[in-house]
């Protein structure tokens, strides 16, 4: 039997998923679910990167284990993909990784022996033990190039990621290294006989060239003094696998990669080579340090590598939690379906290259293609078979005696024709969906809508109904429906499982789509005589006015609407405040960001306040966790406070030119909790921290507290 092995990448358990991780997870669950109705026996991976020093530092400074701290995001994870039907209960992914398994740090430790007993092709040892010193980011996970970070401002500081906008770490010490230069001829040898291993073309060139520039040797260990949350090295704990060596392996250890346990529960031997979907800022470990650790270690490489593109914010930035521009999944579910948020994905972003997010869009695609397309088609065919054909579907057969009558009323007497695009239409999105392109596959079902929805309105059913000559033409015409909509049901269940089930029972069909494999589509299977179901409407259509509203006053002010840097500062009004005629953005200086006292306008205007307005302002008790610079910016600190949430939240300061960051960790302070989310230089700030403004420069300094405070306690 054909086997269909895709994966996801795992997800750092840093940080609550997002669209860009929901997005990848609904991409892999639609091809699994294509493969699956094709009769191919598929497996679906999808989990969490546990390890590493980014979440050892989280643990250690919420005060929990990291075990403990990546077992509350690996929970998070799985709650939200269940509720968006992608788990195993749904007919989802079959695992969820963690790199935290035991069986996971066996293969691991096996497949780094195998490669350390190698020789490279040209004959040294593949791996070998050496002295590192360089730039590391802990978000990246990865050792940074020139090329990869800005220079710092101030001498002495640390230079920055240019894709985290964090800081690095200096690193200088003893490493274990893979001789990664000496695999640049095996790798290109690979690309060149394997030219769909590298998907797109385009990503694939630009491996091959960056792969044909020369290989540098790969650090593959840190001290265990300096990362200790990991898995050790075999024979010599004074090491910790780097953590890309240990999540790359994930795809071989999930299916019995080095434990007999899980090679008989699942099947290395039977499910690898997979397919990996990642993002293209990933794309270098999966094709060129994972092949080649592979290939040391004699292991077959994966068979593809997608490298799709970013979800973007509307002015163009890359979507992150880091930007603070990320998609919050609960508004998603909140108000659309799963299946509408699935279409969008797939519809809407040519897999492999980027594509801008916009809840607008999203909800134009779900009333224009939803519900007045495959929605009315559906519903307006059921309801006439309900109401002409008694609920039930008739004969699709003219009778050469009724074929002028037929033609009278523009219908052809043979569904030949109909038949035929239809045919050619399930061909053309099979091949569609193996070649990954997936919006192309949705472009032709949504030909097929419109090619039905014109025979429909051409014949007119509600003009045929009146005709008792036109009898035999108004079946034919409702059966043409009704068989096309079987067909979408099929050929669209990969991508809306929840929907088209619910369309096919209303067809009054009772086997599973899940099986029902879309080559095998043959026009004239609906059978004659088959009871349609209760028409209920599938797709509703969402008031855009009412939701975008809703929408805007759930998410965080639009970015840069009179958001200032004012608003991050203790004491200091907002450039909202005192300048409301500013546009966007303008005007907003980093002066405003120490700027004391009020207008005169408010200075004259005095007044008291009622208690119910004060009791507005929630202030809590916090605790400042890190803290650290917020790059090109003189003033402003950025702090994650545990505030007595599950998760901390991220603040800022425009304190910087008084307070050192190293500083402030551990202190308590206040924060204004309830504040609406401002973004202040691409960062979103989830309240505010209370200082006083002293002296005529208004210099900030920091309320706190003597006694000691619980975190979260409220101020009254
Ligand atoms: N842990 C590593 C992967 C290890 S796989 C052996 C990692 N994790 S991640 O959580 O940072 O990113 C996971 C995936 O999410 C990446 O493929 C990344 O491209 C994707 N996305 C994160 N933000 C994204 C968008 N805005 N749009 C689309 N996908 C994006 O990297």
């Amino acid at each position: 039997m054909k086997t269909f092995y895709v994966t996801t990448p795992i997800f750092y358990a840093n940080s609550f998923p997002h669209l860009g991780s929901l997005y990848p997870t609904i991409v892999a669950d639609c091809l699994r679910r294509h493969y699956r109705q094709r009769g191919f026996e598929t497996y679906f991976l999808t989990g969490t990167d546990e390890h590493g020093i980014n979440i050892q530092r989280l643990a250690e400074r919420t005060g929990v284990t990291p075990k403990e701290y990546a077992d509350s995001v690996a929970a998070q994870f799985e709650k939200t993909f269940s509720e968006f039907g992608l788990d195993a209960a749904h007919d989802g992914y079959d695992i969820y990784m963690r790199t935290t398994e035991a069986f996971h740090y066996e293969g691991v430790s096996e497949l780094w022996r195998r490669v350390a007993r190698t020789k490279t092709p040209q004959g040294r040892d593949a791996i070998y033990k050496g002295y590192y010193e360089g730039w590391f980011c802990a978000s990246c996970a990865a050792f940074k190039s020139e090329e990869e970070y800005a220079k710092p401002e101030r001498e002495g500081d640390p230079p920055t990621c240019l894709e985290h906008l964090r800081p690095l770490d200096h690193v200088s010490e003893e490493s274990y290294f893979f001789r990664l230069s000496d695999y640049a001829e095996t790798l290109l040898a690979l690309y060149e006989a394997q030219p769909e291993f590298i998907r797109p073309e385009s990503r694939r060139n630009e491996v091959v060239s960056f792969v044909r520039g020369g290989l540098q040797d790969l650090s593959i260990s840190r001290q265990k003094s300096s990362v200790s949350w990991g898995i050790p090295v075999p024979d010599d704990p004074t090491h910790t696998i780097y953590v890309w060596f240990d999540a790359l392996t994930n795809y071989i250890t999930a299916i019995g990669f080095g434990n007999e346990e899980r090679e008989r529960a699942v099947g290395f031997e039977k499910f690898w080579p997979a397919v990996h979907l990642v993002g293209k800022d990933i794309l270098r470990f999966h094709a060129v340090y994972w092949p080649a650790f592979l290939l040391a270690a004699g292991v077959e490489p994966p068979r593809t590598v997608f490298a799709h593109g970013m979800w973007l914010d509307p002015t163009g930035r890359r979507m992150s939690k880091t930007l603070g521009n990320a998609i919050d999944l609960a508004i998603l579910r909140k108000h659309f379906s799963n299946d509408a948020v699935r279409y969008y994905c797939l519809r809407e972003m040519v897999f492999g290259q980027d594509g801008k997010f916009g809840y607008e869009t999203l909800i134009e695609r779900t009333n224009s293609d939803l519900a007045s397309g495959l929605g009315n088609l559906s519903s307006r065919t059921l309801t006439m078979i309900q109401r002409y054909c008694d609920g039930v579907i008739a004969s699709p057969r003219i009778s050469e005696e009724k074929y002028l009558a037929a033609k009278r009323a523009g219908v052809d007497p043979d569904a030949q024709s109909l038949a035929s695009t239809l045919e050619h239409a399930r061909d053309q999105f099979v091949l569609h969906f193996e070649d990954y392109a997936m919006s192309r596959a949705l472009e032709i079902a949504w030909g097929v809508i419109a090619r039905v929805d014109k025979i429909i309105s051409d014949a007119k059913p509600w003009e045929l109904v009146k005709d008792e000559g036109q009898r035999e033409t108004l079946n034919a015409v409702l059966y043409r429906a009704a068989e096309t909509l079987r067909w979408l049901c099929v050929l669209l269940y990969p991508v809306m499982p929840e929907s088209t089930q619910q369309i096919y029972e209303q067809i009054g069909l009772t086997d599973k789509l899940k099986e029902a494999d879309p080559t095998k589509l043959v026009w004239g299977t609906l059978q004659e005589g088959t009871r349609v179901g209760e028409v209920k409407p599938i797709f509703p259509r969402i008031d855009k006015q009412k939701t975008m509203t809703e929408i805007e006053k759930e998410t965080n002010a639009p970015s840069g609407t009179h958001a200032t840097e004012a608003d991050a500062v203790a004491g200091a009004p907002s450039n909202s405040e005192t300048k409301p005629a500013a546009p966007p953005m303008q005007g907003a200086t980093e002066a405003d960001a120490v700027a004391g006292g009020q207008t005169e306008a408010q200075a004259t205007e005095a007044s008291f306040i009622e208690i119910t307005d004060f009791a507005k302002v929630e202030m809590r008790v916090g605790q400042i966790l890190t803290a650290e610079r917020v790059p090109k910016s003189d003033k402003l600190l950025r702090f994650t406070v545990d505030v007595g949430e599950a998760e901390p939240r991220q603040v800022l300061a425009g304190i910087a030119e008084y307070y050192e960051p190293e500083k402030m960790i551990g202190r308590k302070v206040i924060v204004v909790a309830n504040l609406k989310p401002r973004k202040l230089r691409g960062f979103e700030s989830q309240g505010m921290v209370l200082a006083a403004s002293v002296g005529d420069e208004g210099k900030p300094v920091i309320a706190t507290f003597t006694e000691d405070v619980p975190n979260g306690a409220r101020l009254k």
